[in-house]
């Protein structure tokens, strides 16, 4: 008989994604629950995206754009790069699938640091690569220690600045540090999904730093501060050389055409964004001098979401806001037993988190 599943395939678990609200309400026969369990924006999507998609749903008889012609010129124009250097995907999700698809062969290293956001490692396996783990220091990816680590069979090096699940995330030049010090022919994937969001000057994009590194990948999404997380598109940075490569691979039509129509006007959502940005920076404070006042240690982020270290432990404190209609993300998955992630949500949902909190824990 022959192995049905491949060998890299059997040790492989499902992603763990947010608990949906509907899921959760069905299952306990609840109403009026809240998730802040997936980094998705609280504020809905942004309003010109669903402008223009609404005026344009007649056109999906139509395959999409192959090319995701006028997303890319957009992109092109606004971050200043030729659009053959721009990548486009069903998410940036799709995009780590197809640097790994195209570029890693059987038994070769990725490396990724500890706690990373699960989907590294699952495609790296899932293409038979070999995973080298590097612990983190003070819950910061630590890149010198990742430079250690590569041996003459590294292919690819996977970061994410600022890093889901803690936070916390790394200035340009220590990313420009780690970029100079490694062989020429390793590829750096730097994931950059929560960008927008950090607010220390002196973390910056990884763009800057494409034209010094041609095998580097930057990675973005409009999940997050757009809010079109259900529409399903990233987008990417990197050289000729890699966006070549990948194009063999992809699917033609692999970013939808309501997402590209949607994600072409939500670029223009200036005011979107800042509102976004102002939404989540005055939340985090709200939510910061509550959990002082009540003793908990968590960890300052760059990002819409924070790690809250419990005295309950993650899956104990999950189950208990569960019960009281507050979805959060327990991080015992991600090798975090005392900790839970939780998304900074609107202003009336930070309260509700912290007064379940309160009551869970009392
Ligand atoms: C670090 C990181 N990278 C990538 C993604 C995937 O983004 P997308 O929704 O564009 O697939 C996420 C989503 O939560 C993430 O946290």
């Amino acid at each position: 008989m022959k192995q049905l599943i491949r060998k890299c395939v059997e040790s492989l678990t499902p992603y763990p994604p947010g608990k949906p609200i509907e899921e959760l309400e069905r299952e306990l026969g609840i109403f009026g629950s809240i998730k802040l369990a997936s980094n998705e924006n609280p504020l809905g999507p942004s309003p010109k995206a669903i402008r223009a998609i609404t005026e344009n749903l007649n056109k999906i008889h139509q395959y999409p754009d192959a090319n995701a012609y006028y997303l890319k010129e957009k992109l092109a124009h606004k971050f200043g790069l030729p659009m053959s250097r721009i990548l486009v995907g069903n998410g940036a999700d799709e995009l780590i699938e197809l640097v790994v698809h195209t570029f890693l062969s059987p038994d070769e290293e990725v490396i990724i640091p500890q706690h990373a956001f699960l989907l590294y490692e699952t495609f790296a396996k899932s293409f038979d690569g070999k995973i080298i783990t590097v612990p983190l220091t003070n819950f910061s990816v630590n890149l010198p220690a990742m430079i250690k680590a590569v041996s003459a069979n590294t292919k690819i090096v996977f970061v994410n600045n600022p890093q889901n699940p803690t936070g916390k995330a790394l200035a340009k030049e220590e990313i420009a540090r780690f970029l100079n010090a490694l062989p020429p022919d390793v590829i750096v994937v730097l994931d950059e999904a929560y960008i927008e969001f950090a607010t220390d000057p002196n973390i910056v994009s990884g763009l800057e730093l494409l034209d010094s590194y041609p095998l580097l990948v930057v990675l973005r999404t409009f999940s997050k501060v757009y809010g079109l997380a259900g529409l399903r598109i990233g987008y990417g940075f990197t050289s000729e050389i890699i966006a070549e490569g990948i194009n063999r691979v992809r699917q033609p039509f692999n970013v939808n055409y309501v997402a590209q129509v949607g994600a072409l006007a939500a670029l223009d959502d200036d005011e979107f964004v800042k509102k976004t940005l102002n939404l989540i920076r005055e939340g985090l404070a709200f939510l910061y001098a509550q959990l002082d006042r009540m003793g908990f240690e968590y960890i300052p982020t760059q990002t819409n979401f924070f790690l809250l270290k419990t005295p309950l432990g993650a899956q104990e404190t999950y189950q208990r806001m569960l019960k009281q209609g507050v979805i959060v993300r327990p991080m015992d998955s991600y090798g975090l037993k005392d900790h839970i992630r939780v998304t900074v949500g609107l202003p009336e949902e930070n309260e509700r988190f912290i007064n379940t909190l309160e009551k869970i824990i009392s």
